[in-house]
C-alpha cells in the first residue's frame, strides 16, 4: 500500500500501462480509482502536484488537472486550497461489497464454515465458556487449550512443538504482522515471492521492510537459481514464503526446493517466515509435506511458522497463530500491546475443538475445492478461449490465470461496473507487474463462480479490444 504522500515517479510506477481508448484524463482518473479501490493507494494519500505528475507521465498539465477534477467529482479525491489533492473513498466504496448491491466478489479466496462447526456448538462449549467468566478472559499468548491443540497439530504433522512456542493471533494476518514487527527493523531487506499474498506485502512494508523479490510462476514454480544468488547478494533479514499452495499461483515447493531454499536462507543468515495458512488445502497433490521447519535443522535455518484456522475451519473465527522458539514467542506476545491485547475467548474454545478434527475437515475442503476448480476450468475453457487456466492446480484457494493480454486492471474496472469485484493482477506484485494475470478464487460458491466468469466473458471483448499493443498493431493508435 502506498504511503501518505505519493511521489510522481512512484505513482507512475503504480499506474503501469494505464492508457486505454478513452481520453487520457479519463483513463488516468480510472486507473487511480482502481488503485484506491484495491488498496494499492490508501485513502487519504496526497497525490503529486499536477505539474510533477504531468512531467512524469509526459502529459499536459491540463490533462492531469482534468483527471484530478474527475476524481474529485466522483468523490475519490478532495482538494483544499494550498494542500494539494488527497485521495478519498466515497462512503461505502471499497473492495467490500456494499450491502444491498449483492455483487459477486472474487476478491477473497475463502471458504464458508466447515460443516463440523455446528457439531461443536453444544452445551459443553457453553459451560466451558461460562467457566471463564470469573477470569480476566484475555491475554497476549492465547488459551492454554488452544495452544496445546495447535502444538499437537504440529506434532502430528512431523514438527514436535511445545505449547509455549505458540502465540494465538487474530487470523494469520495478525500473526504475519506481529512476527514481522518482532523480526524486522525499519530499512531491513526482506525477501518475498513475486507474485504473493498482497496483505503480507502491506504488513512487511508497514514495519519498514525494503522488499526484494524473485519469481514464482504457475509453470515453473520457484526460480531457485535466482533466489540463491539474491540471498547471497542481499542477505535479507527475513524471507516471507508460502511453501504450500502458494497464493496466488497455487504452486507447492518440492522437497528439493525446500532443501535449497532453507540452505540459501541459512547461508545468508535469513530468518524464514513460513506462511502455512493454506498448507492443508490439498486437492490431489498426493504428498503431504511436514511444516517447513521440520527440515530446517539439517541446514541450520531459523523458521518461524504462521498458521491459521481460517482456510480450513472458517475465516469468521479469526483464529491464527505464530509458532516460534519460546523466547521469540514471548517477545512477540509482549510486543503486541500497541495493536491488540489478545483474541476473543469463545472463538479460541471453538478452534481448540476443531483442530483435532483437521483431517476430517481437509476431506470436506478437498471436495469443495475440486468442484470449484472444475467449475472454473470448464467455464474458462468454454467462454474465455484467450485465457490459460493453470495446467496443474492441485490445491489452494485460487487459480492464477493468464489473460493473454496486459489488461487485468481494465478488466477489474469494467467488471466492477457490472457488479463483479475482482482484484487486478498487479495487486499481487510489488512493482505494477502482472497485468496479464487475474486470480480466480476456486473457493467461491460454484454458482457465483460460474456467473462471475460468464459476466467476465460478456465484457471481455470490449476489454480485450483496448489493449494498446493490439491498437498499435492495427495502426489505429500512434
Ligand atoms: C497465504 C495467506 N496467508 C494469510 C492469510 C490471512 O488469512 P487469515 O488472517 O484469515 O488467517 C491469507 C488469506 O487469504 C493467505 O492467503
Amino acid at each position: 500500500m502506498a504511503s501518505a504522500r505519493i511521489g510522481a515517479r512512484a505513482l507512475r510506477d503504480l499506474l503501469g500501462d494505464w492508457r486505454n481508448e478513452a481520453p487520457a484524463y479519463e483513463g488516468l482518473a480510472d486507473r487511480v480509482t482502481l488503485l484506491l479501490l484495491d488498496g494499492r493507494i490508501s485513502s487519504g494519500s496526497r497525490l503529486p502536484a499536477e505539474r510533477e505528475l504531468a512531467a512524469a507521465l509526459e502529459l499536459s498539465r491540463t490533462t492531469v488537472a482534468a483527471a484530478y477534477r474527475r476524481l474529485r467529482e466522483a468523490g475519490y479525491a478532495s482538494s483544499l486550497q494550498g494542500s494539494g489533492t488527497t485521495t478519498a473513498l466515497p462512503h461505502g466504496r471499497s473492495e467490500e461489497p456494499a450491502p444491498g448491491d449483492a455483487p459477486i466478489s472474487f476478491t477473497h479466496a475463502s471458504l464458508p464454515a466447515t460443516r463440523l462447526l455446528t457439531g461443536v456448538l453444544d452445551d459443553g462449549l457453553i459451560d466451558e465458556y461460562r467457566s471463564h467468566f470469573g477470569s480476566l478472559g484475555y491475554d497476549g499468548v492465547g488459551q492454554p487449550g488452544l495452544r496445546a491443540a495447535v502444538a499437537d497439530w504440529y506434532g502430528r504433522r512431523g514438527l514436535p512443538t511445545d505449547p509455549e512456542q505458540i502465540v494465538i493471533t487474530t487470523g494469520s494476518q495478525n500473526a504475519i504482522h506481529l512476527a514481522a514487527r518482532a523480526l524486522i527493523a525499519r530499512g531491513d531487506r526482506v525477501w518475498a515471492e513475486s507474485p504473493s499474498y498482497p496483505n503480507a506485502f502491506d504488513s512487511l512494508r508497514d514495519v519498514g521492510a525494503r522488499l526484494i523479490t524473485t519469481p514464482v510462476t504457475v509453470d515453473d514454480g520457484w526460480d531457485l537459481d535466482t533466489l540463491e544468488a539474491t540471498f547471497r547478494r542481499s542477505a535479507p533479514t527475513v524471507a516471507y514464503v508460502i511453501p504450500d499452495f502458494q497464493n496466488p499461483t497455487g504452486r507447492s515447493m518440492s522437497v528439493r526446493d525446500r532443501e535449497r531454499f532453507l540452505e540459501a536462507a541459512a547461508g545468508a543468515g535469513t530468518t524464514v517466515l513460513a506462511d502455512e495458512a493454506t498448507a492443508e488445502l490439498d486437492i490431489d497433490r498426493g504428498i503431504r509435506h511436514p511444516p517447513l521447519g521440520a527440515l530446517a535443522g539439517r541446514h541450520g535455518a531459523d523458521v518461524v511458522h504462521i498458521g491459521s484456522a481460517s482456510k480450513s475451519v472458517w475465516g469468521g473465527l479469526r483464529i491464527g497463530w505464530v509458532r516460534a522458539e519460546p523466547q521469540l514467542a514471548r517477545r512477540i506476545a509482549a510486543g503486541r500491546g500497541a495493536t491488540d491485547l489478545g483474541v476473543p475467548i469463545f472463538e479460541q474454545l471453538v478452534a481448540a475443538r476443531l483442530l483435532p478434527k483437521s483431517d476430517e475437515v481437509a476431506e470436506e475442503r478437498r471436495a469443495q475445492l475440486r468442484e470449484g476448480r472444475e467449475v472454473a476450468r470448464s467455464a474458462i475453457e468454454e467462454l474465455l478461449p484467450d485465457w490459460t487456466f493453470p495446467a496443474r492446480l492441485d490445491g489452494g484457494l485460487a487459480a492464477w490465470v493468464n489473460l493473454g493480454a496486459p489488461v487485468s486492471s481494465q478488466l477489474a474496472l469494467a467488471a466492477r461496473a457490472r457488479g463483479l469485484l475482482i482484484a487486478a493482477g498487479p495487486r499481487f506484485g510489488v512493482d505494477g507487474a502482472f497485468e496479464r494475470y487475474a486470480r480466480i478464487p476456486i473457493a467461491a460458491d460454484p454458482v457465483a463462480l460460474r456467473r462471475g466468469i460468464e459476466l467476465i466473458a460478456e465484457i471481455w471483448p470490449s476489454v480485450r479490444r483496448v489493449t494498446r499493443g493490439e491498437l498499435d498493431y492495427a495502426g489505429t493508435v500512434a
